[in-house]
């Protein structure tokens, strides 16, 4: 999907969904808030996944806020997904880490990726763009 194809009412309450849960994001340690949000398709229609960062003491268990998001839309059932937004309060808009980029990929190998700040500053891509020539599930033998 091209990124102007994402209708722009869509964007902006998906962008509306990951700045609600960053609220929530537990991020004691790097205080790097992070919430993010997903539209996935669903049996009964596109529907609205969140999730935020939730660090731990033992810091290698950190999850990110784009894997919380992408795990509750396929722990509801969907296996589509069309669009992710990331919200931070950095200057610039933040992309999902590397881990991220490929966990997205799993369900959405098309999907458009928008980064926005607190302070409104938008950046659009489409994930191809940000992991491309991507392992993914047609790489592995039909079973
Ligand atoms: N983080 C995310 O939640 N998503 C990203 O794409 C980048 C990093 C979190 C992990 C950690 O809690 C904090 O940001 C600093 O790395």
């Amino acid at each position: 999907m091209a990124v102007h194809d994402l209708d722009a009412d869509v964007e902006a309450r998906l962008i509306a969904a990951a700045r609600d849960v960053w609220d929530r994001a537990y991020a004691p340690y790097s205080k790097f808030k992070v919430g993010s949000a997903v539209l996935a398709a669903t049996p009964s229609g596109t529907e609205i996944f969140a999730g935020c960062n939730v660090e731990n003491a033992s810091f290698g268990l950190t999850i990110c806020a784009e894997r919380n998001a992408v795990f509750q839309a396929a722990a509801s059932g969907a296996r589509s997904v069309i669009a992710v937004a990331v919200v931070t309060d950095a200057p610039v808009p933040t992309m999902p880490c590397g881990a991220c980029r490929q966990v997205l990929r799993e369900f959405g190998p098309d999907m458009v990726v928008v980064g926005a700040t607190l302070a409104g500053e938008i950046r659009r891509y489409p994930l191809s763009h940000l992991l491309p020539d991507a392992f993914g599930p047609e790489d592995l033998p039909a079973n």
